[in-house]
């Protein structure tokens, strides 16, 4: 049995791989393999982290940072540091307050989190309860009229900007779930949307993949069509390959956010790290990029604006501190990856985000 969360920090947190090792023991094992893991053999999951810890940081000595700060605005927010709450979907898998706790500890820090479609909460109940910006995650509904419905209750409850998760169309091949028999709780997934149901029974002639989910699925004709539906900055959440960024461009997006879903959905694509300068090329400042996968240290946010990323989103970790020790604990490793950053930022010479150079990488 997974252990109830704890009212205090204990001493021996100090860094998110902490929040890691003492989350193990408040989330259930089926939920753990739900958390942890990442498609087939979760290439992608390792690459992720393990590129931004192998990239190495090269600053230079004795610049003035007196007055630094890690502030920066998007979408006429102003927020304290760049670090964003990912979406993560059912978070009262982890901890009974669930996504209402890590939306407190994100505004309280004076930072946004994402509510993902798949919150556990309503998206109205977490947003009466929020003390400042929030961003809604949008999964296409399965049809224009049902997804426009989502967002239009996303714009009315307030939420300030929409990110469209477009990599995960179809679930990836969840092979440490499927081993630790988990399903996702019936009464968690379906609170904001119903899922859109696919047809129970093929032919054999018949895949389940491509005439049943991906009968589903939005192309980006319709993607054009939603951005045009709303004023809501919107971005584009998955994007890896440089065309499609253009493409993102193009279709109207407000930013883009680089990402692989955490290598959850299809493995072996390449870690975030490595991508991120292509996107950045093509996009050629047009619009705010954001990139999630692997951001564990102070030090990867760091590498991340050096390479031209306007602010990180982090999943897993925020989750382990959740389950660890509630809003409490968000805001505790929000604090803790603030601090490393600004370490970061005045061991490199750097005041603000803006001074943060691809200079201070080492390659
Ligand atoms: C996710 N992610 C995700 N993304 C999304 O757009 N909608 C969602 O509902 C979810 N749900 C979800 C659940 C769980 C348990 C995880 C771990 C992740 C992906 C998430 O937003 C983000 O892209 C990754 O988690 C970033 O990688 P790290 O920080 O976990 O390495
Ligand atoms: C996941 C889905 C919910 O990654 O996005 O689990």
């Amino acid at each position: 049995m997974a252990r109830p969360a704890l009212s205090v920090i204990p001493q021996d947190i100090v860094s998110a791989a902490d929040y890691e090792r003492h989350a193990n023991e408040h989330i259930e094992a089926t939920a753990w393999a739900y958390l942890q893991g990442g498609a087939a053999d979760e290439l992608t999951l390792s690459a992720n982290v393990n590129a931004w810890r192998n990239c190495k940081l090269l600053p230079r000595l004795l610049a003035d940072v007196r007055g630094g700060h890690t502030r920066f605005t998007l979408f006429g927010d102003t927020f304290a540091h760049p670090i964003i709450l990912a979406p993560v979907a059912t978070q009262r898998l982890f901890h009974p307050e669930g996504e209402a706790a890590s939306a407190l500890a994100a505004n309280v820090m004076g930072g946004v989190a994402v509510v993902s479609t798949q919150a556990s909460i309503s998206l109205e109940d977490i947003a009466n309860q929020a003390q400042g910006a929030l961003w809604f995650q949008l999964y296409w509904q399965g049809s224009r009229e049902a997804t426009l419905a989502l967002m239009r209750r996303a714009e009315l409850a307030g939420y300030r900007a929409l990110i469209i998760t477009l990599d995960a169309p179809i679930s990836g091949v969840r092979n440490r779930e499927q081993r630790a028999g988990f399903k996702v709780h019936e009464t968690f997934t379906k609170v904001n949307a119903q899922p859109p149901s696919i047809p129970l029974s093929f032919e054999a002639s018949q895949s389940v993949v491509f005439d049943g989910f991906m009968q589903l699925a939005p192309v980006w004709s319709d993607v054009e069509w939603l951005i045009s539906q709303t004023k809501l900055p919107i971005l584009l959440k998955g994007i890896l390959h440089p065309d499609d960024a253009v493409k993102g461009v193009a279709a109207g997006a407000a930013g883009i956010v680089v990402s692989n879903h955490g290598g959850r959905v299809l493995d072996t694509m390449p870690s975030t790290f490595e991508v991120l300068p292509f996107i950045v090329k093509a996009v050629n400042g047009a619009l705010p990029i954001v990139v999630d996968g692997g951001i564990r240290r102070g030090t990867d946010i760091i590498k991340a604006r050096a390479l031209g990323a306007t602010a990180v989103m982090i999943g897993r970790p925020y989750i382990h501190a959740l389950a660890t020790a509630g809003a409490l604990g968000v805001a505790h490793l929000i604090r803790l990856l603030r601090e490393e950053l600004e370490i970061a930022m005045a061991l490199s010479g750097c005041k603000t985000l803006d001074d943060i150079k691809p200079e201070i990488l080492y390659n």
